[in-house]
């Protein structure tokens, strides 16, 4: 997904640029570009392919300067080209711009007001510098215009005209020949401002600053930003705003492998300290404290996510309904924004699962669960993120930062505000409620178990070997099952099916031979008996069958090929111990596969278009 950097101050601005690149990379992208203001000359640069192209590719003088800006590239609006790359400038080369986002009407802008420009890429983007120029041009004055300096105030009046042309998202950093600073703006897409000494950073996320300054200031929803070396003014809805500045705890030591040889394995590694960490925030002395106490007067729950956060909001059903006995529909964000949704808004608390708080999708499902006037929570592990700005309330599982690019422990974190969630809305006699969460407080010791104890490699080397596979469980375990299959489609490349464990008769049933190894989440719990019935059946048509099963359970042996053994917890909370089982399997075997773990290809961190 597109990232954007931008630094203005006293220092030589290309290393920052690149540096800050770099760190962003995990986003995912296929092409990157920087510009850096040389002494009023606009220096750009652009590659396709990786940032340490880029910086190959830079000839070694030319681009010495205080002010530039960078971005990486995902592409939507034209291929992966040189072209396309970003910056993008107006026809004089004299106006730059980064984009993060989508402008919905370029194509009518470049027929209407600008039918007189000439375009060179097929980006969206490109409009914005026509549109800024044209806008500069209708402020200033002849002498203004041929004098060759701008002030902030011509600059920042131009940018909000070509704004207002615009319909989509954006989070954009403009520079401009002639002016000594940065404008940048956003609306619908993250974009922080870092606080240094007499100089600023701007970035779609804090992780691309985080080694400069731990000073950030997140930009709400249509600010408008000027950055000067020694000052920096915001605007939102044409007035002056103060935004305060958060002081980030995450050091660069926690965005960055810590020994591992992949940022999945070393999450993975930190699912116990994340499950430790969220039931702290929440849970003291046996009481939980959501800070949300609106949610008890909520006849039922509506929740939307996408991809594994869809997944952890299908266990958090099953959770929520078991324990609090309350009604829970769950949506896939992207289904649900375009479906005809009938909802009574001031009976419903609508919740959006999603670790980066930036969904495009989820984003709009909140929006539109707003509309139906739901009171809103997001449920999020980015400080800051868009999902935060536009819910009501937020509950931040707090997971760290995730780089890897398959998410792992921000899922196991949505899983136990699940179950936080779900004991906080229950009205169950003390004795019990003091009994989960006794088993609540177990999990960081349980993932634990799973990682020390587990010898996980071999059945990785074994299942490396296929191509196609299938996932099955049943109840709280059907979406650790579709977790299992998604982690290990998304990085080994091998097709793998989640599916409830009774439905495989009713079709797949005609895809099972030797070749295609299933997994089966095999927990002892009410319908152990029926699942067991259900691997009988799988085992029958030729499958190798590898049971998820706990210690202590032998007779799962008698009918299964292997077993991975994980702790013994009580069912409603085996997806804990399961899920850390799958995550390390997939991870296994993509590295038994020799896959790019932690960027898989196609895939991005956080997906910010719809
Ligand atoms: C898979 C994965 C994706 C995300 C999905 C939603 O490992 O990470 O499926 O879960 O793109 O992302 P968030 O949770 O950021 O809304």
């Amino acid at each position: 997904m597109c990232g954007i950097v931008g630094y203005v101050g006293e220092r030589e601005a290309l290393p920052i640029i690149l540096k800050a690149l770099k760190r962003i990379e995990y986003r995912g992208y296929d092409s990157c570009g920087v510009l850096v203001q040389n002494q009023g000359e606009m220096m750009g640069h652009k590659e396709v392919g990786a940032i340490d192209c880029l910086v190959s590719s830079l000839p070694e003088s030319g681009y010495e300067g205080k002010i530039a800006i960078g971005h990486s590239r995902w592409a939507t609006h034209g291929a992966p080209t040189v072209t396309n790359a970003h910056p993008h400038l107006d026809c004089n080369g004299e106006i730059a711009v980064v984009h993060n986002g989508i402008i919905e009407n370029y194509q009518s802008i470049k027929e209407g007001v600008l039918c007189d420009c000439i375009f060179k890429s097929e980006t969206d983007t490109e409009v914005i510098p026509h549109l800024i120029n044209i806008c500069l041009k209708r402020k200033l004055s002849p002498t203004e215009l041929h004098s060759g300096e701008l002030n902030a105030l011509q600059v920042k009046e131009a940018v909000k005209e070509a704004l207002s042309y615009l319909r989509g998202s954006y989070a954009i950093l403009v520079a401009v020949k002639g002016f000594d600073g940065l404008v940048a703006a956003r609306k619908e897409s993250p974009l922080i401002l870092g606080v240094g000494d007499r100089e600023f950073f701007l970035a779609s996320d804090v992780p691309a600053v985080l080694d400069q300054t731990n000073r950030i200031i997140f930009l709400e929803e249509e600010d408008l930003v000027v950055v000067e070396k020694d000052s920096i003014y915001i605007e939102n809805g044409g007035s002056e705003v103060k935004r305060e500045e958060s002081l980030i705890e995450w050091t660069i030591e926690d965005a960055e492998k810590g020994g591992y040889e992949h940022f999945m394995l070393k999450e993975i590694h930190e699912e116990p300290k994340a499950i430790r960490d969220t039931l702290m925030g929440y849970l003291t002395e046996g009481r939980i404290n959501l800070g949300l106490d609106f949610i008890v007067d909520a006849e039922s729950i509506l929740l939307v996510a996408c991809g594994t956060s869809y997944y952890a909001a299908l266990c958090g059903k099953y959770i929520i309904e078991n324990l609090a006995k309350i009604p829970v529909r769950i949506e896939v964000a992207s289904e649900f924004n375009y479906s005809d949704f009938v909802l009574d808004g001031s009976k419903v608390v609508a919740m959006a699962i999603t670790q980066s708080g930036e969904t495009a999708d989820t984003l709009t499902a909140l929006k539109k669960a707003k509309g139906y006037g739901c009171k809103t929570v997001a449920i999020t592990n980015v400080l800051g993120s868009s999902a935060t700005r536009l819910a009501d309330e937020t509950i931040y599982s707090r997971a760290g930062p995730e780089i890897g690019v398959a998410a792992t422990k921000s899922f196991i974190t949505q899983l136990i505000i699940f179950y936080l969630l779900g004991l906080f809305l229950s009205k169950m006699p003390a004795s019990v409620f003091a009994e989960h969460i006794n088993e609540l407080k177990r999990m960081p010791q349980i993932a634990q178990r799973v990682l020390d104890e587990v010898n996980i490699q071999k059945h990785a080397r074994y299942l490396s070997k296929y191509e196609h596979t299938f996932f099955v469980g049943r109840g709280v375990n059907l979406p650790i099952s579709l977790e299992g299959a998604l982690k290990l489609k998304e990085i080994s490349y091998i097709h793998a099916e989640g599916y409830a464990a009774g439905e495989l008769k009713h079709g797949p049933f005609a895809l099972l031979t030797e070749d295609t190894p299933v997994i089966a989440i095999l927990t002892r719990d009410d319908i152990y008996e029926k699942t067991l019935g259900n691997v009988k059946e799988i085992k029958a048509r030729g499958s190798p069958v590898i049971a998820i099963a706990e210690e202590g359970d032998e007779e799962v042996e008698k009918y299964v090929d292997d077993v991975i053994r994980v702790p013994r917890t009580s069912a409603l909370f085996s997806p804990i111990p399961n899920t850390v089982a799958l995550h390390l399997l997939a991870y296994w075997t993509a590295k038994e596969r020799g896959c790019e773990i932690d960027k898989p290809r196609n895939l991005a961190k956080s997906v910010t278009v719809e």
